[in-house]
């Protein structure tokens, strides 16, 4: 099967261009630009398949680096399973994911790994690989790291927040990094003072401050700041790079940024949940409502300008990129059971349908240039976590996940009702009964979304199918050196 994309303009991280896209089956094989015939005249009479992508961006298909697709926490599942996340991914222009595998403490690794595979294979829309989640690191944890390389897993997470659960101290950290640099695999931190935190919580549910707003308080920016300065100390120490995941303080930002300034090997993430949403709009949102924003890291205070220095580590690229840390739970039964007691409301927000979509918005309102928007949701996340070159590039030789995004389109996030108020259903494809980006208005729109070379979204169809992803065996990280 041969594809043209004809007469788009192509955005790559380092530039844009009029060119048409030639795809023939899974791979790109040429830009042509306009008017070219270096393959004869007739190349559009010969292909088999045309898309018209004049007045509108094809760009490389996103990556989206971190998701929890089934997770089991806070005593539920995360609601999107690999089929319908993926689903939801590719109709969001995502054409990559990357899961975490959970190796729980009292698990092995290797147990946690498979169970990952069996979850995953013959059930993804999209192409998925894994990093894998250490929960317990001791002995067996240490041993198998020495196996992910050749599994095609080459960054792992530890935790230093939920104790009891995937926590890791210091002497734990200290060894996986040790581990980890001799490997050449990334550490990726979930960088927040766990103990500390679950102090602070405890007193405040003692003084009855339980709705979801105080799940912010308890998890102030002091303990991310001091949990990300210590993760960058201990990686220094060690020799280890380092990825902190879900960036939310300007605190914890201004740490990263220092450590780079030094010539250390330090990157951060954020989500689009703390461009957009805060402690006070949302969180603070009339009784229960806010359990549907309870993350962690948590939505922090816009008075205090956390949004706004998200914006900027994204422009200045003291953050390198944006993944949704997409982690859904339903309203009803799951964020439920923490009515009466933050602390048993299921940390995560469901995004991964709109991460395109809502960066855009970076592009719209001025923050972002179009290559930026292109970097940070699709070449760095492939180059950080080696997928680059058949992943997060309009190339010849590249897989062809292409995105056809129309700048003039509107998409609308929420539930639609008819003239008499009644719902009519809801916008978004995520296994979810509410969104936490209900009423945002999009500027733009994701038209047609390809996966090496296979249309699963077109003219608001979607054509995809469960087992079309495949396994992605990533290389090591091209921000090693
Ligand atoms: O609230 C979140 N982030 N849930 C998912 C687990 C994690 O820490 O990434
Ligand atoms: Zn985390
Ligand atoms: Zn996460």
């Amino acid at each position: 099967m041969t594809t043209l994309i004809k007469g788009g303009t192509v955005v790559n991280a380092t530039g844009a261009t009029t060119a048409d896209v030639l795809v023939d089956g899974e791979t790109i094989v040429a830009l042509l630009a306009p008017g070219s015939v270096a393959l004869g005249a007739d190349v559009e009479a010969r292909c088999d398949r045309v898309i018209d992508a004049t007045g509108k961006y094809v760009i490389p298909g996103g990556v989206d680096a971190h998701t929890h697709m089934e997770l089991p926490f806070g005593g539920t599942n995360s609601s999107d399973t690999f089929e319908t996340g993926t689903r939801a991914a590719a109709w969001g222009g995502t054409t990559s994911i990357i899961d975490f595998a959970v190796q729980r403490a009292g698990e092995r690794v290797e147990q946690g790994l498979e169970a990952w595979h069996n979850k995953a294979a013959s059930n993804c829309a999209v192409d998925y690989g894994f990093h894998q989640i250490i929960g317990g690191v001791d002995e067996f944890s240490l041993k198998a790291m020495e196996t992910f390389v050749a599994e095609g897993i080459t960054s792992y997470k530890l935790f230093m927040a939920y104790p009891g659960v995937f926590y890791s101290d210091d002497a734990q950290i200290l060894r996986a990094m040790q581990k980890a640099a001799d490997l050449g695999l990334m550490t990726m931190m979930h960088a927040e003072n766990g103990p500390a935190i679950d102090a602070l919580a405890e007193q405040l549910v003692e003084r009855g401050k339980v709705d979801p707003y105080y799940h912010g308080i308890a998890r102030a920016w002091q303990m991310e700041e001091e949990a990300t300065h210590r993760a960058i100390m201990l990686a220094d120490l060690t020799g280890a790079p380092l990825y902190v995941v879900h960036v939310s303080a300007k605190q914890a930002v201004e740490q990263l940024a220092w450590a780079r300034d030094r010539g250390q090997n330090v990157f951060g993430e954020t989500c689009p949940q703390y461009l957009y949403l805060s402690l006070e709009e949302q969180l603070g949102a009339p009784g229960f409502e806010g359990a549907k924003w309870v993350c962690s890291t948590p939505l922090r205070s816009r008075e205090e300008g956390h949004q706004e220095a998200m914006w900027q580590g994204l422009r200045t690229n003291d953050l390198q990129m944006v993944s949704t840390d997409h982690c859904p739970f339903c309203f009803k039964e799951q964020k439920e059971l923490g009515i009466g007691d933050f602390r048993s409301i299921p940390n995560g927000i469901g995004s991964i349908e709109h991460r395109m979509d809502l960066l855009y918005q970076g592009v719209v309102t001025g923050r972002l240039s179009l290559e930026r928007w292109v970097e940070l949701t699709s070449t760095t996340p492939a180059r950080m976590f080696g997928l680059y070159g058949k992943k997060g590039v309009v190339a010849p030789g590249a897989d062809a996940d292409l995105v056809v995004y129309d700048p003039n389109g509107h998409t609308s996030i929420g539930f639609p009702t008819d003239a008499d108020g009644n719902p009519t259903g809801r916008t978004h494809h995520m296994n979810m009964d509410h969104s936490a980006w209900e009423g945002f208005e999009i500027d733009g729109h994701v038209d047609t979304v390809l996966s090496r070379g296979t249309v699963l979204v077109d003219g608001g169809e979607y054509h995809g199918h469960p087992g079309h992803g495949e396994f992605l065996k990533r290389g090591l990280s091209q921000y090693l050196i």
